[in-house]
């Protein structure tokens, strides 16, 4: 396997993670969110498929997405006087694993670049990761160390949005 970023001259073979939003973006908008600087696409690439990606963006994480408890949770990874309303973060705006390659730890892998990756590589600050969750997707975030923003119902919310802490990394 390979993570090669995408590039405008890509030619895409198929690829199907099974929603099929995800899968529209990847074959339709990546390469504009690219050349637009809204997203960088990420392809991990297997015997020549496409076995999953990732599209990342600056962001940030603030007290008014929040709720008090979580945000007395968050802050509480800093010294008092580093105590703000916000922090910078990088947000995972699209993920999706191809049906073949599904339940062997890709998901999880890709989730441990992106971490590793801004704590290590990062050419800016960057304290944080950010998803807005599908609702099925949650339990898999959950499992990889991240939480809820705030208290969301779950049951009628399309995203929800959840955090992970990088300086628990450091
Ligand atoms: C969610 C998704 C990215 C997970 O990728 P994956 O490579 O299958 O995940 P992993 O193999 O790393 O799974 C890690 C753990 O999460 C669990 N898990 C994976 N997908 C899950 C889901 N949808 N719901 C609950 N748990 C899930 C796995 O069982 C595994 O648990 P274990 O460590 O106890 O065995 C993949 O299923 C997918 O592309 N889904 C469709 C698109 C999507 O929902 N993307 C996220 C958008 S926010």
């Amino acid at each position: 396997m390979r993570i090669i970023r995408l590039t405008p001259d890509y030619k895409f073979g198929s690829f199907n993670c099974e929603e099929p939003d995800l899968n529209d973006f990847l074959l339709t908008d990546a390469k504009e969110y690219a050349s637009r600087l809204l997203a960088v696409t990420y392809l991990i690439e297997s015997n020549g498929d496409v076995a999953a990606f990732f599209s990342i963006s600056n962001d940030r994480i603030s007290l008014s997405e929040s709720d008090k408890a979580t945000w007395r949770r968050i802050k509480s990874a800093f010294p008092h006087r580093k105590h703000r309303s916000d922090y910078p973060a990088v947000k995972i705006g699209r993920l999706g694993v191809d049906y073949r390659y599904k339940e062997q730890g890709l998901g999880s892998s890709i989730l441990n670049f992106v971490k590793k990756a801004f704590i290590t590589n990062n050419r800016t600050g960057c304290c944080f990761v950010t998803v807005d969750a599908l609702p099925s997707a949650v339990n898999f975030y959950k499992l990889n160390g991240f939480h809820l923003l705030r208290k969301s119902d779950r049951e009628k919310a399309e995203t929800i949005p959840m955090y992970f802490n990088l300086t628990r990394l450091v």
